[in-house]
């Protein structure tokens, strides 16, 4: 690399021995000048030529100090013309490198219009939620409201007031999920997992007096193992309807009514005998076969009908623990259901295996989308 330009002392000061340090040292300001890349370049050229204590203009003033009497006029305008031109230089230098490197990133940051944009999928109800959307809207539509209660549930909602009784085989029917440690509190005050979302009929005979007509969606726990269709973490749609004069024929219209809304209007439903504490009577509700609208199939297991839930008249032993609430027995009557609805969504959209809904495997979900 050539050696950088230094300033000479000058120990002849005649216009001659003048023009010829003039001249080399402006050679050297543009031959600098032409090299710079970049801003640091650029910085560092103009602190070499214009920095107030060791840049290059300064140290030529020791020209004009020492310059003879009679030789200051002439070397004074020197310096002057210099410094002008290393102002101009560095000013132009400036400007050229800023340029530069705007259009370095004209050509790095150029935006490519035709680019397809970044697509940011909207996201869509699960399937399990919006059957069960569904199921509660065409209650909704027949004037029910909804309900909720909690998933952390007591022994006696869950169980006593729901008219099973302590040691009741039936409560093994449930697998339920006790919380831990609870050996010391009375049965009745025990903790668990809802297995089912009953006991949200008798939370809301406690809060609201006759007539009722709700339906209450929500998540139950049981010990169950996972299989292909059960699932130890499932949805409920209860619906209870209390009134006078509440039939059965009121429970069968109904739900002839949601069903026929559901799976459209050609399915028929029947009702048979079946057993709950907290109804009496009793019965399990079966669709005529959607699949194979009732001539008999592998999904069916060739009956032609499907079971798909429980339901009744409501027990008055159950109106026994809301009494006081205007439950009176002898003067109210009413009816209850409850379902599945990972099991309705299954029938609805021909899926094999109830875990699919909750794997988050996005290749099967976004088939609801
Ligand atoms: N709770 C029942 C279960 O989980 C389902 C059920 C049956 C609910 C009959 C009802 C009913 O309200 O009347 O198996």
């Amino acid at each position: 690399m050539a050696e950088l330009y230094s300033v000479p002392k000058l120990e002849d000061y005649s216009p001659a021995a003048m023009d010829a340090a003039v001249r080399d040292l402006l050679n050297a300001l543009e031959q600098e000048a032409a090299k710079l890349s970049g801003e640091n370049d650029w910085k560092a050229f103009r602190d070499r030529w214009m920095s107030r204590k060791s840049g290059v203009l300064m140290q030529i003033t020791e020209w004009l100090k020492l310059a003879p009497k009679e030789q200051k006029r002439d070397v004074g305008q020197r310096v002057n013309e210099v410094k002008a031109k290393i102002e101009a230089a560095v000013d132009a230098a400036e400007a050229r490198v800023n340029s530069q490197a705007s259009s370095a990133r004209l050509v790095s940051e150029r935006v490519d219009v035709s680019l397809p944009g970044n697509r940011r999928p909207l996201g869509v109800k699960h399937p399990v939620l919006r059957v069960q959307d569904e199921i509660v809207a065409v209650f909704k539509a027949m004037g029910y409201s909804i309900g909720e209660g909690p998933e952390v549930e007591s022994d006696y909602y869950n169980f006593e007031s729901l008219n099973f009784p302590p040691n009741h085989p039936a409560r093994d029917t449930q697998d339920t999920l006790f919380i831990a440690g609870q050996e010391k509190k009375q049965q009745r005050d025990r903790l668990l997992m809802r297995t089912h979302t009953s006991p949200v009929q008798i939370r809301t005979m406690e809060k609201q007096r006759p007539p009722v007509r709700i339906v209450i969606p929500g998540k139950v726990h049981r010990n169950d193992a996972l299989d292909a269709t059960h699932s130890p973490v499932f949805h409920q749609v209860e619906g209870l309807c209390v009134d006078t004069n509440i039939t059965f024929s009121d429970l069968k219209g109904t739900l002839d009514h949601a069903f026929k809304s559901l799976f459209g209007s050609s399915v028929k439903t029947r009702f048979y005998p079946s057993f709950f504490p907290f109804t009496e009577p009793s019965a399990d509700m079966q669709v005529s076969c959607i699949f194979c609208g009732g001539k008999g199939c592998r999904t069916c297991k060739f009956s032609g009908w499907i079971e798909l839930l429980g339901c009744g008249m409501v027990d008055p032993n159950v109106f026994e623990f809301v009494k006081g609430n205007g439950y009176d027995p002898a003067k109210v009557s009413g009816f209850a259901f409850g379902m599945g609805v990972e099991r309705i969504a299954i029938l609805k959209y021909g899926v094999d295996e109830i875990a699919k809904f909750y794997l988050g495997d996005v290749r099967f979900l976004e088939q609801f989308a």
